[in-house]
């Protein structure tokens, strides 16, 4: 393969002000009044891929916000790879805890980001990665370098469960025909430490609603004779863990695929410091279940957390009232080979069980996802290797990891393709919190990688 860098280097700072102008789009899929910008931003992305060189490129309508695609054919024979990403991003709350606005990006340099990095909703999560693809696409073209065929398929609602994602890919089988599936919206362990992803956790998300007596009530009249319900919630809740860190859902840990001891052992082979993640979380000591690693816990094994909980008076000051009703959103990450419908079921049941006489509950599912693991022996696994390998000097790690991206297991199924996950954020850098941020290295040497990634497939993958 012809030799990129010079392109890249001429093109630099081109292609960071391209990234800054994206992130200055509140693209924020969750909340309604950002839906012009969301609109905007997939216009964005459309008109990017057209300047970039793709032959067909199209807004494709769903019952929410569009997917943009586009495809560069020029032979059959070749193999295509499809590249997915997300052009929508987590809403920017709690707003006053940046240090800078989160739709006005700033580079400045941290302890893990010597180069400096991009602060800004999206930089990582994932409009950093998605963009870097169609950088990567730019100089492959612009050099007569593609050596594949390629299609493009970036959607708007990633943040919000992808619902209008399975009817598009239903629909839409023959236009989506692929050899492989390369997405980057996932971590490596450190900038001298690649990795490359080999499996992600699937995802229950639910909400409950527990209800006592018909209306708010005087807590010194009533308080004492009747059931609280945020009371007899918190309790709910708290029964879910034993004292050893276990689920206590009957039947929940029974699909869990167990990891081979010889498997836990390689990965946490992987450099990892609990001292610095305890002091980067500002926390005293990690909890979880007993008889896993931190590493172990945060991404082999499924888990049960509350996301929010609320109910009673809130506001300033103090208001005497034993309130009617309390809500609670939890999740659950799952693992191979657990299935989101099966545990939404398992948790349903469970918990209906264990309301007292004196509440109602009603259990309302949300949207889920399902566990995936991307095997290290295919050649898509092997190209990404060799693309490490040629950028960074030294061999990528596998690496499980903890997040959800429910379309990977969809395209398997629908599709019947695997999935190469080539992830350039690092955990540290606050995707989905205050101060996101994406380091300038980390941008530009996916740039550099993903040309590698086509050019290395394509020679393993042949000809048809
Ligand atoms: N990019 C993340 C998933 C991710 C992050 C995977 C870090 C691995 C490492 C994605 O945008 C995301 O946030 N997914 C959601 C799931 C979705 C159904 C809302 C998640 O994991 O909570
Ligand atoms: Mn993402
Ligand atoms: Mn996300």
């Amino acid at each position: 393969m012809q030799d990129l860098k010079p392109y890249l280097e001429t093109n630099k700072a081109r292609f960071l002000d391209e990234l800054l102008d994206m992130l200055r789009i509140p693209s924020v899929s969750a909340d309604s009044k950002y839906k012009n910008d969301v609109l905007r931003m997939a216009e964005s992305v459309r008109d990017s891929l057209i300047a970039a060189g793709a032959d067909k490129v199209e807004l494709c309508p769903t019952a929410g916000y569009p997917i943009v695609y586009a495809e560069k054919i020029f032979d059959p024979a070749l193999p295509t790879v499809l590249v997915y990403g997300h052009y929508d991003v987590q809403p920017p709350d709690p707003l006053e805890l940046w240090d800078s606005p989160a739709f006005e990006p700033v580079i400045k340099k941290t302890e893990l980001h010597p180069e400096g990095a991009i602060f800004a909703r999206g930089a990582c999560d994932d409009k950093g990665q998605m963009y870097m693809h169609v950088k990567a696409f730019e100089m492959m073209v612009k050099n007569n370098q593609l050596p594949c065929n390629v299609k493009f398929m970036i959607e708007g609602e990633e943040e919000v469960g992808s619902d209008n994602l399975a009817p598009f890919l239903n629909a839409n089988v023959q236009k989506l025909a692929c050899d492989v599936i390369l997405i980057s919206d996932t971590s490596m362990i450190a900038n001298d430490v690649p990795s490359i992803t080999s499996g992600l956790r699937g995802l229950s998300y639910l909400e409950v609603e527990v209800t006592g007596p018909n209306r708010d009530l005087h807590s010194g009249v009533y308080g004492g004779a009747v059931a609280n319900p945020i009371n007899v919630l918190a309790k709910m809740i708290a029964s879910l863990h034993d004292e050893n860190g276990h689920i206590t859902i009957p039947n929940f840990y029974d699909a869990v695929l167990d990891v081979s001891l010889e498997e836990r052992a390689e990965m946490n082979q992987a450099p990892f410091s609990l001292d610095e993640y305890k002091k980067h979380l500002d926390i005293a000591e990690v909890a979880g279940e007993n008889g896993y690693t931190t590493l172990e816990r945060a991404t082999i094994r499924p888990t049960l957390d509350c996301n929010g909980i609320w109910g009673g008076y809130i506001g300033e000051g103090a208001k005497t009232v034993l309130p009617s009703k309390a809500f609670a959103k939890i999740s659950m990450r799952l693992v191979p080979n657990q299935t989101s419908a099966e545990i939404t079921e398992l948790f349903k049941k469970h918990f209906e069980s264990i309301a007292p006489a004196s509440v109602k509950v009603v259990v309302r599912p949300h949207h889920g996802g399902e566990p995936v693991l991307t095997p290290t022996s295919g050649i898509e696994y092997q190209a990404a290797a060799q693309a490490y390998k040629a950028t960074f000097g030294k061999d990528a790690l596998p690496q499980r990891e903890g997040g959800s991206i429910p379309i990977v297991a969809l395209f398997e199924r629908v599709l019947g393709v695997k999935t190469v996950l080539m992830g350039f954020g690092l955990n540290s850098d606050a995707i989905h919190s205050p101060n996101e941020h994406y380091g300038v290295f980390n941008y530009f040497k996916g740039i550099e990688t993903i040309p590698y990634f086509y050019q290395f497939y394509t020679n393993l993958k042949g000809k048809k």
